[in-house]
This record gives structure tokens, sequence and C-alpha cells, in this order.
């Protein structure tokens, strides 16, 4: 967070414009303890909590079903808070109907062609659940679980370990897969994911976080006049189901080209095959930068309007820019506004989809005795 931020913050707060949420909802202080409050029960009476935390102008909400960001509220350049993702208000919605809202992706983000891969010699058959293919995990994915969550703070940095294992077989993945996601605030309001798993028996891994943004506030409307840089002279084209073809395509002269700042909206109707296949855009960058040992900036996304801007910097090779195609006017949100096509984007890092099949690809086997390790840094500022 740059000064001028931490002044509109220091005005806000100044002016009462910190206060914040409904009666009844657990507080965080900033830079203290996350808060804990029961959030609701699944069918058969599992509890799920929603977890808040609060450091450097960033307020984040988290249900421990999906490890799901329920909220997350940073300020305007005048210091006005919004919840800047999509999201339900109830359980309920996101046990029934949510498109992974805000929600922790695995075994494995994005798609796997007729959700089938070969890995050693032995052909594995995963749930399908996007026609012929397996999307995010299969039917009852990471999003779809209870994880075990623990609030912490160390140093400066307020933040919450979840962690979920998989057992072997489930999906139809091979191996206990045991997962710990760390999320974290620092000082500076910047939100960093940490991904880890081991497994026992060789796997295939690749974790991601669905979050939906629109900065101008979720339920505010489109996000076609964001603007957003790519740093990625490649991506992958798909299919008609939105499997890679296996060619690292140049973005150059094609509406895929984030190079330059431009706003999503600028292309976005432009009679490109591969914008017909995705209704809109739905696919993986190939970040030039590479798998980085340490998170590197690979994307800015800004609202005009507001003056909010996100900064992603990622270790992963992969970015998957979905522009909220199939948001279609029948999810009710957080605040009360109907959700529709383009009402939000995501910009999951990554590693490619269908990698398992791609040999091309940067692998996603992960071997027993070996540690995943993944991250992404989200900043945000005025
Ligand atoms: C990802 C996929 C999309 C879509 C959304 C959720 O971004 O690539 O095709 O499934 O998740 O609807």
């Amino acid at each position: 967070m740059d000064m001028s931020r931490r002044t509109v913050i220091a005005a806000a707060t100044a002016a009462g414009l910190t206060a914040a949420a409904g009666v009844g909802t657990a507080h965080a202080s900033p830079g203290g303890r996350p808060a804990k409050e029961l959030f609701g029960r699944l069918a058969d009476g599992t509890k799920v909590h929603r977890w808040s935390l609060e450091n450097g102008g960033t307020r984040l909400k988290v249900l421990s079903y999906g490890g799901v960001v329920q909220s997350l509220e940073i300020p305007d350049r005048h210091g006005r808070y919004r919840n800047v993702v999509l999201g339900f208000a109830g359980l309920d919605d996101y046990v029934a109907k949510s498109p992974y809202f805000g929600a922790l992706i695995g075994r494995y983000g994005n798609r796997i062609a007729k959700g089938r891969f070969t890995l050693d010699g032995t052909t594995h058959q995963l749930s399908v659940n996007d026609g012929v293919n397996s999307l995010h995990g299969g039917a009852q994915g990471f999003d779809k679980r209870v994880w075990d969550v623990a609030g912490f703070t160390s140093g400066t940095d307020v933040g919450l370990v979840l962690r979920y294992t998989s057992a072997d077989g489930e999906m139809g993945y091979p191996g206990t897969l045991r997962a710990k996601v760390t999320y974290t605030l620092n000082r500076h309001g910047d939100w960093r994911i940490d991904y880890e798993a081991t497994t026992d028996r060789a796997t295939v891994v690749n974790l991601t976080s669905h979050v939906y943004w629109n900065l101008a506030g979720e339920g505010s409307g489109s996000i076609y006049d964001h603007e957003l840089e790519i740093a990625a002279a490649r991506y992958t084209p798909v299919d008609t189901g939105l499997i890679p073809t296996g060619e690292l395509a140049r973005v150059t002269g094609t509406p895929f080209d984030f190079r330059r700042t431009k706003t999503v909206g600028e292309d976005i109707r432009v009679g490109h095959q591969q914008l017909l296949y995705g209704q809109g855009i739905d696919h993986n960058w190939v970040l030039d930068k590479g798998i980085s040992a340490r998170p590197e900036h690979i994307a800015t996304l800004r609202d005009p309007s507001s003056g909010r801007t996100l900064r992603i910097s990622t270790t992963e090779p992969g970015l998957q820019f979905y522009s909220g195609n199939f948001l279609d006017g029948t999810l009710l949100g957080t605040g009360g506004h109907i959700y529709r096509q383009g009402d939000a984007l995501c910009l999951e890092t990554q590693h490619f989809p269908d990698s398992p099949n791609h040999p091309s690809f940067p692998s996603t086997v992960l071997r027993p005795g070996r540690t995943y390790r993944t991250s992404t840094v989200h900043s945000f500022g005025p």
C-alpha cells in the first residue's frame, strides 16, 4: 500500500466510514486475531463457520465451506469500502448453486479432457461434471468440502490456515492428498495465498482460488470498463469443450492481447472463433515469466470509476481469465442484486488446463516425498 492509500484510510476512519456490517456478525479488529462465528449447517448437521479478519485496510470473510472468500472489502480513492467479490448471503445457495464463487479449487483447477489421464502406465477415470470433461476437481471438488480452519497472528500478519485431506480415490484421483492453504493479510492489506500439498501415491494437483472480482463492488453492474493488463505473449487456444488444443498461440493481433492495458470490454465482441467457444473470455494465458520461485507480478486490474486496483503476483505459469460468461441472471448475490453476464471476472493463477494430457505443458505431477507449493499475492490500492 502506498502512502496515499494510508492517508485515505486514516481519513475514512476519522470520518467513521469504517463502521461495517450488520448486527450479530463477528468482527476482527485490524491486525487482531481472526474472529469466528457460526454461518450455517449442512444437511447432515455439519457446522460451517465464517471467519473475519482485517489488516492494512483489507477486510476478509472466509467460510470453512470450500475456503470460500465470501466478502473482501477494500476502500476506493475516497476511502469508501465496498465488497468487491461475488458471493451469496447464506450457506444454502453456496451448497445448491454456486459457480465456485470465491472457492478453493482442487484437486485440479480447470478441465481434464474426458476426465481421464494416464500416469506411470495407469489410466485414471475422474468424476465428469462438465459435459464429457472433469472441471475443477469433479462433482464434489475442494470447493464443496468443509475445511479445518485455524486463525493466527504472526508479527504484523493476520491469517487463516485451512486444511483438507482428500482420500485416495476421491473423485477418481490417486493418492491421499493432504492440502494446506494459508490466507495471509499483511500490514499493507495484501492478501496472500500459499498452497501446499503432499501425497502418498503419484498423482496430479493444480490448486487455485475462484474469486469473482468486481472492483466497483459486487452487484454494481458489468466489469467491461475495468482496465486489465496481463504479462503474457501467448495463450492456450481451446476446442469447443474448452479443452486446450496444445498450441501456445501468440496473442499479437487477437482479442487476447492484454500486454498493453485495455478495457475488458474493448475486444470482447470481436468475431474471433475462440470467443465464440468461450462465450467470451475463458482462457489460460501463458505467463511470460514462467514458473518462478517467488511470486512475480503478472496482472493488474483497475476500475477507473472507483480507482480500486488489484495487482496479482504468482509463482504459477498460467492465468485463467474468465469473463463471467455463464452468469445468466439466475443468481441473487450477497447484497441483494442479481448477477448477469460480465458482472465479474476471475483471474485464476494455475498450471495449464488439461496438463496431465499434454506432456509439453509444465507438469502437474506430485510424487510421494515431494511437497507441492505455489503462492499468489493480491495487492490492492486506490
Ligand atoms: C472456470 C472455467 C469456466 C467456468 C467457470 C465457472 O473459470 O474455466 O469455464 O466453469 O470456472 O463457471
